[in-house]
């Protein structure tokens, strides 16, 4: 399975490194951050356990979520990129286009960025005919980013007990005319 980075104007997408837990749980053991993906602010071990998935769901798909490394700190300010959804009850590859930092990292374009990033890599590289993305209704910033990223309501279901808006874009509208598209450059990083 071929591994992939992605460096934009101020951000490298990369894959995820022992220890990447520490500056991650910036993220992740907010309680703020985490209410609105639905999940309790966890201890250190937790965010570890996070980003040992994050990691197999790559090395299993060749695809995932990337570590945010913000270029001009060498920190990571959260995670963005790819997730496989097997039991999304809609049609289409059931894969996800999603977003979390740290909230010192919001504010910034940040998430967009990664996120276009994202897009391009899932429908440049991979070739998926469509990505979607979920949130809850009442979840403004996350539905800006889809929104900013070309992405288009295509309705509401319950998920998991959470109801839950979604939006979607295809490839045949990518990228989109009027989003500013970030310099991007996809790189291989090696096979596992
Ligand atoms: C969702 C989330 C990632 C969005 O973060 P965000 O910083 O609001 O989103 P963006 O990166 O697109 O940044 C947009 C903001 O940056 C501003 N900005 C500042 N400099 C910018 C630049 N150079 N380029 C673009 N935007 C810039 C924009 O004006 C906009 O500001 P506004 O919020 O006042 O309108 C963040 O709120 C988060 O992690 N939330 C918790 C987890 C979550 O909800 N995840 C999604 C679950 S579905």
């Amino acid at each position: 399975m071929t591994l992939y980075e992605i460096e934009t104007e101020r951000l490298v997408l990369r894959q995820w490194r022992d220890g990447d837990w520490v500056g991650l749980h910036r993220t992740y053991g907010d309680p703020e951050v985490m209410g609105w993906i639905g999940a309790a602010a966890g201890d250190l071990p937790s965010t570890a356990a996070a980003v040992g998935r994050m990691s197999m769901h790559w090395r299993l798909l060749g695809y995932g979520m990337f570590a945010v490394e913000e270029r001009s700190t060498r920190e990571i300010v959260g995670r963005v990129g790819l997730m496989l959804h097997p039991d999304w009850p809609l049609e289409g590859p059931r894969v996800e286009v999603g977003w979390t930092l740290q909230r010192s990292a919001w504010g910034r374009g940040y998430a967009t960025e990664g996120a276009k990033a994202s897009l391009g890599f899932a429908f440049d590289v991979l070739h998926l005919p469509q990505i979607f993305s979920m949130t809850r209704p009442d979840n403004a910033r996350s539905r800006a980013v889809m929104e900013r990223c070309g992405l288009t309501q295509r309705g509401e279901l319950e998920f998991h007990s959470w109801k839950q808006v979604h939006y979607a874009i295809d490839r045949k509208d990518w990228p989109p005319r009027d989003a500013h598209l970030p310099r991007m450059n996809i790189r291989k990083v090696g096979e596992r």
